[in-house]
C-alpha cells in the first residue's frame, strides 16, 4: 500500500536516533522524509519501527560521525532524498559514559564537522538545530578560548591548547568544554556557512531530561543530581517532550528571525547556580 502519494517530499535528517532526536522529528516530521543516521543499527532498526508505525515516512543508514568519509556519505545520501529542509544533531556522549579524549572527538569536533557538512547540504531557507546542555553554561571561559573555540578549522580543534591541557584531562571539562564550542561554532556558523545558502541555525541546551544517556549519568554521579533537581525552580526534571516542542518552534517559520541562538531549558538549574542555591564541583 502506498502511503503517501506525494513525490519530492523535503527531507529531514536527524543524526542521532535517541530519545530527543525521535521526540523532535515526530513534531516536524510529518509529510517529510525523515532520514535518521546512527552508529548502533539496534536503536535505528527500533526508531525506525516506532516512526513507520506511527505514520512517518523513514529512512535510516548506519553513520558514524567520528568519521569526516561517513559523516560525508550520509549528507548525500541525505540529498539524492529530497531537499534537505531541517537537519537535526542530537549524536552524543555524556561524561560518565565515555573519556576525555571521546567526548571531544563525538561532542565537540563531530558535531563541528556536521555543523560544516550540512552547511553544503542544507536547502535555501532550510533550519538547524544542534543539541547542546546546560553544562555548556557550567564554566566561565575567556574571551581568548572562546574565539578559539568559535573560529578554528575543525581539523584544527583537537589541537587547541586548552583542549589537549585542560579538557582532555577530565570527561567532565571536556563535556562542558564540548557543549559550550557547540553554541559557539553554531553561532559562528549562522553568521557564515549556513547564512551564506539563508540558512538559520540555532542549538538548545537542554536540562536534566531523562533519557537512557541521563540514567547513565544518574548512576554513576551519587547525589549530584538530585541535589541539582532540588534547588532547581521547578523542582523535577525534564522529558524530551518538552524539548521537542522548542525544537519545533526554533525550526520552524514562527522563529524565521532567530538564528545563531541557544535556548537554554533547565527547569531553571542554570538560574538556580548563579543565584547561589547550588554549588557546582567542577575542577
Ligand atoms: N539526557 C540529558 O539529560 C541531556 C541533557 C543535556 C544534553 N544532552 C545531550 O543531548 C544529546 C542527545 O542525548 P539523549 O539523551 O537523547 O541521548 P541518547 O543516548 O538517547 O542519544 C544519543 C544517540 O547518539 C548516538 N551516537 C553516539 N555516538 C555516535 C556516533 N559516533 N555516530 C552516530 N551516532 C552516535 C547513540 O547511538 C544514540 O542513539 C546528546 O548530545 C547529549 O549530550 C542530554
Amino acid at each position: 500500500m502506498i502511503f503517501d502519494r506525494n513525490e519530492n517530499k523535503k527531507v529531514v535528517v536527524l543524526l542521532g536516533a535517541g530519545s530527543m532526536g525521535t521526540a523532535i522529528v515526530k513534531r516536524v516530521g510529518a509529510g517529510k522524509t525523515i532520514f535518521i543516521g546512527d552508529i548502533n543499527e539496534e536503536n535505528l532498526k527500533n526508531r525506525a519501527n516506532e516512526l513507520k508505525y506511527s505514520g512517518y515516512s523513514v529512512e535510516t543508514m548506519k553513520v558514524d560521525a567520528l568519521n569526516e568519509d561517513s559523516m560525508r556519505a550520509f549528507a548525500q545520501r541525505a540529498s539524492q532524498l529530497g531537499k534537505i529542509k531541517y537537519f537535526i544533531d542530537t549524536a552524543g556522549a555524556s561524561p560518565n559514559q565515555a573519556a576525555p579524549e571521546h567526548i571531544i572527538n563525538l561532542d565537540l569536533v563531530a558535531t563541528a564537522n556536521a555543523i560544516d557538512i550540512f552547511a553544503e547540504y542544507i536547502d535555501e531557507g532550510g533550519a538547524g538545530l544542534i543539541i547542546s546542555s546546560q553544562t555548556g553554561y557550567m564554566m566561565e571561559f575567556s574571551e581568548e578560548v572562546e574565539n578559539q573555540l568559535a573560529t578554528t578549522p575543525t581539523a584544527e580543534l583537537k589541537n587547541l591548547e586548552f583542549i589537549q591541557n585542560k579538557a582532555m584531562q577530565n570527561s567532565g571539562v571536556a563535556y562542558i568544554t564540548a557543549k559550550r564550542a557547540n553554541h559557539l561554532r553554531v553561532r559562528n556558523a549562522a553568521a557564515t556557512t549556513w547564512g551564506n545558502k539563508k540558512a538559520r541555525i540555532n542549538t538548545i541546551s537542554p536540562g536534566i531530561i531523562v533519557t537512557p544517556l541521563a540514567y547513565d549519568e544518574f548512576n554513576a554521579a551519587g547525589d549530584s543530581y538530585q541535589k541539582m533537581i532540588d534547588s532547581s525552580p521547578v523542582k523535577r526534571v525534564g522529558t524530551s517532550e518538552e524539548i521537542a516542542r522548542a525544537a519545533e518552534f526554533l525550526l520552524s517559520d514562527d522563529a524565521s528571525f532567530i538564528t545563531g541562538i541557544d535556548l537554554l531549558i533547565d527547569g531553571g538549574v542554570i538560574a538556580s547556580i548563579k543565584a547561589g542555591m547550588y554549588q557546582l564541583n567542577v575542577h
